[in-house]
């Protein structure tokens, strides 16, 4: 008898010790929890090693220094609160605070964001970081505000390249009945429709499932995804023909903005900002660390001609003639050296 009020004691102690530390976790983890601090939920698509996981821990650390711990974010990465295109939906309900996103996938919410995925508009990273740091790029973060999303800053994400399981393409002729993964923008598919393969959309973290299983050739990205997502187990080939720069955004849920003050958002603002600054400098050197890190693996890299690419994809840039992105395609082109 003893022994049964006993062990019904000490269960409900334990119950009572679990039920407090859920709350206080509860309390801790909520934005505006009872202490007055709030915590932003953010998520991303990258691995804890990727150049933007990097630049967002820092960000993080930022933002509790400027506003003397009264702000924070609680980051989760590789797409544990779902895939790109799921985070901009979460976003537009206010179910998430920030996310990032490439804006090749915003194209279905902000058609500007396609220019992007225009192949060749940008003789080099330089050009396109003038662009980027310019008036279309910060005209472009505020583009989707009707959408209830404000980008605060781009990150890099280089060139992107075809990378295929069975063999190199040293010309558009060897996209040739090959599938080929792209992001989320019927921009992209038309791009590989041009050079003359076919082209499927599937969410980044389900590629490498779909490589694995055949549902798709190959895929096109930067260096650094390349490796850190381990399509190289797969894709044996990778080929250097940069046919596009796509950045990648920090967006914030325009929900979650309106209900910040002024010195709230200075404060967010300043921390994306340096973060930006982080991430491009960790991108050079995560590129070519990549390359090195590829080809020891036993990837055979190409590095084909590009102009043969470039003439086929010319008549992609006829039908956006007189359009808004054809006026910023004008502007873009303004900005090239020697102009
Ligand atoms: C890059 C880019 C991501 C994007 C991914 C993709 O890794 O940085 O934002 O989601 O490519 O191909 O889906």
């Amino acid at each position: 008898m003893k022994k049964s009020v006993s062990n019904f004691l000490s269960g409900l102690l334990i119950g009572i010790i679990v039920s407090v530390s859920s709350f206080a976790l509860f309390v801790k983890y909520n934005k505006n929890s009872g202490d007055g601090k709030k915590v932003l939920k953010l998520a991303h698509n990258q691995d804890n090693k990727h150049p933007v996981h990097l630049a967002l821990v820092q960000m993080k650390k930022r933002l509790e220094e400027l506003s003397n711990g009264t702000i924070s974010m609680n980051i989760h990465g590789s797409s544990v609160l779902g895939n790109t295109a799921n985070c901009i939906e979460q976003l537009s309900t206010g179910k998430l605070d920030l996310s990032t996103s490439s804006v090749a996938n915003m194209e279905a919410f902000v058609p500007e964001m396609g220019l992007f995925s225009l192949p060749y508009i940008f003789e080099d990273g330089e050009h396109y970081w003038n662009v980027l740091n310019g008036k279309l790029g910060k005209t472009l973060l505020q583009a989707g505000e009707s959408k209830k999303l404000r980008g605060l800053c781009y990150f890099d994400a280089g060139s992107r390249s075809f990378y295929t399981k069975n063999k190199a393409i040293n010309t558009p002729d060897d996209l040739k009945g090959l599938k080929i993964r792209v992001m989320s923008s019927p921009i992209a598919i038309d791009m590989v429709k041009c050079l003359g393969g076919s082209a499927t959309p599937i969410a980044f973290g389900e590629l490498y499932g779909a490589l694995q299983q055949g549902v798709v050739d190959g895929a096109e990205n930067n260096p650094p995804s390349f490796y850190t997502t381990k399509h190289y187990n797969v894709c044996k080939f990778l080929s250097m023909d940069e046919h596009t720069r796509v950045p990648d955004t920090l967006l914030i849920s325009t929900i979650t903005w309106d209900k910040l003050s002024p010195q709230e958002r200075k404060w967010l603002q300043i921390a994306a900002d340096e973060a930006s600054k982080l991430q491009r400098e960790l991108w050079a050197k995560k590129t070519t660390d990549a390359l090195k890190a590829v080809e020891e693996a036993g990837i055979k890299i190409n590095y084909p001609d590009k102009k043969l690419f470039m003439e086929k994809v010319k008549p992609m840039y006829k039908p956006y003639e007189g359009s808004k992105i054809g006026n910023m395609l004008k502007e873009i082109d303004k900005l090239k050296k020697g102009k």
